[in-house]
């Protein structure tokens, strides 16, 4: 099949490779010019496992394609996938859908053929149906647009995976069982050939919905999980251990009670808000208001963070070095959006200390939108002179970190976990004292 993708973010250019993997044949579209010459390079514009070596061979095999001409696009292919950004307005809880409004109002005048444009991105549920209209009022006498949503579900570090092995599709659509779930059906019938997965066809307000709820599930578990912390650390228990346990129930289950910094990134804490706003505007405002105790949960955990710093520094940060560990939102990533690894650098740096930062990968991100923090090449070098070390997401390199290496370049000897996943006893054999979230022990 011929397709474009609106939006080479994370999301748009991961979906644009993928489909070409498939064996499709993709133009991908985008208005930053910049970004377009290195994708037509072969170039990931950010950090994603396993993706540039799709990207390169699918543009060497000119199964992909990237342009910012919109009447290219509009002549390319009758499916067009959407996929770009839908930020937190500013000020506001509410989701800023315009770029996806953009998008189908400056493609549907365009369009010489009847054509389905597929929304992927994350949106408040009732916009595809404002989207329909959009397309409706922009599209030329006799040709007839319909608009579908098929919600995303990737992760950031297991795009490719979980694009090319989805644990379901979700298909919304005006008409279910018409030609407009077929011709989506198509896009992914080389992965339900091979390897299915379960097919959900809804309607269009269900499809947004699904996209929205599976984030505010996942935002609510761990806040769950960070309040249960909250009282673990009163209380001298340990949240990793009660975690391994209430996890194994599996009407429960252990993927996402892992207590500590908590939630950030570009999706879960605008989603949450976004969907807050979206109820109020419907009329159930009260049906998520505990969304707000989620976000509120969540970005506690980052001052408790703070003030354990405060405390291992004797009750003054002023002229202590701490490291921090960690930049991205989480491992595998070089996301800077909404870090709890970077909020709490820029807070220990606001109450005096001296905050060095180190990450794998999110440097440059980080150095971007941080400038003033001081950042190590390595994490030996964060940790030089530092009189506390505080890991603040779970790369694997930390995990490894050897204690005598670190021992022999820091002043103090203090390891603050914030993600609950370093090898305490080895830390604790090695003289250091070991503190994490949520465990008073
Ligand atoms: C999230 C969802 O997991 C995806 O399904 C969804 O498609 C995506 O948002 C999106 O809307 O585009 P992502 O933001 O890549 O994916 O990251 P997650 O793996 O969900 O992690 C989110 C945050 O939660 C990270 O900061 C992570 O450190 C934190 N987290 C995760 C915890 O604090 N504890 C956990 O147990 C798990």
């Amino acid at each position: 099949m011929r397709m474009t993708v609106f939006g080479t973010g994370y999301l748009g250019t991961t979906h644009a490779a993928c489909m070409a993997e498939l064996g499709h044949e993709v133009l991908g579209v985008d208005v930053d010019e910049a970004k377009i010459e290195r994708l037509r390079a072969g170039e990931v514009p950010f950090y994603e496992p396993g993706l540039p070596e799709i990207l390169r061979r699918q543009v060497e095999a000119g199964r992909v394609r990237f342009t910012t001409d919109y009447a290219e696009a509009a002549e390319f292919a009758d499916l067009h996938f959407i996929g770009v950004g839908t930020p937190q307005r500013k000020g506001e809880f509410a989701a800023d859908t315009s770029y996806v409004e953009d998008v189908v109002a400056r493609l549907a005048p365009l369009l010489t053929a009847d054509a389905v444009l597929v929304g992927k991105s994350t949106v408040p549920v009732g916009t595809a149906a404002r989207l329909q209209e959009i397309a409706d009022w922009h599209a030329p006498a006799g040709v007839h647009v319909e608009v579908a949503w098929n919600p995303e579900f990737l992760r950031e570090g297991f795009a490719v995976a979980d694009t090319l092995t989805p644990d379901r599709i979700v298909i919304g659509v005006r008409e279910p069982g018409g030609p407009v779930e077929e011709t989506v059906r198509g896009a992914y019938a080389p992965i339900l050939d091979s390897d299915p997965c379960p097919v959900i066809v809804t309607d269009l307000a269900t499809a947004e919905l699904v996209k929205v709820s599976a984030n505010a599930f996942l935002a609510t578990k761990i806040s769950f999980i960070n309040a249960v912390s909250e009282v673990c650390e009163a209380a001298g228990a340990d949240v990793t251990v009660l975690a391994d346990a209430i996890g194994m129930d599996p009407r429960i289950g252990r993927r996402f009670l892992g207590a500590g910094l908590g939630f950030g990134g570009g999706c879960l804490p605008k989603d949450i808000r976004a969907f807050m706003a979206r109820a109020g505007e419907l009329g159930a405002d009260q049906a998520m208001s505990f969304l707000r105790e989620v976000d509120s949960i969540n970005m506690r955990r980052r001052e408790r963070m703070v003030d354990l710093a405060t405390e291992a520094c004797g009750g003054m940060l002023i002229g202590k070095t701490i490291a921090v560990l960690g930049a991205a939102f989480k491992p595998d990533s070089d996301d800077v959006r909404d870090s709890p690894a970077l909020n709490v650098a820029g807070m220990l740096s606001l109450k005096g200390a001296q905050a060095v930062v180190y990450d794998p990968q999110a440097l440059d991100n980080a150095r971007a939108l941080f400038p003033t923090l001081a950042y190590a090449d390595s994490a030996i070098e964060a940790c030089e002179g530092a009189d506390v070390v505080l890991v603040a997401t779970e790369w694997a390199e930390f995990l490894e970190l050897d204690p005598a290496a670190v021992t022999a370049v820091a002043r103090g000897r203090i390891m603050l976990d914030g993600r609950n996943c370093m090898p305490a006893d080895d830390w604790r054999a090695a003289g250091w004292t070991y503190r994490a979230l949520g465990r008073g022990v």
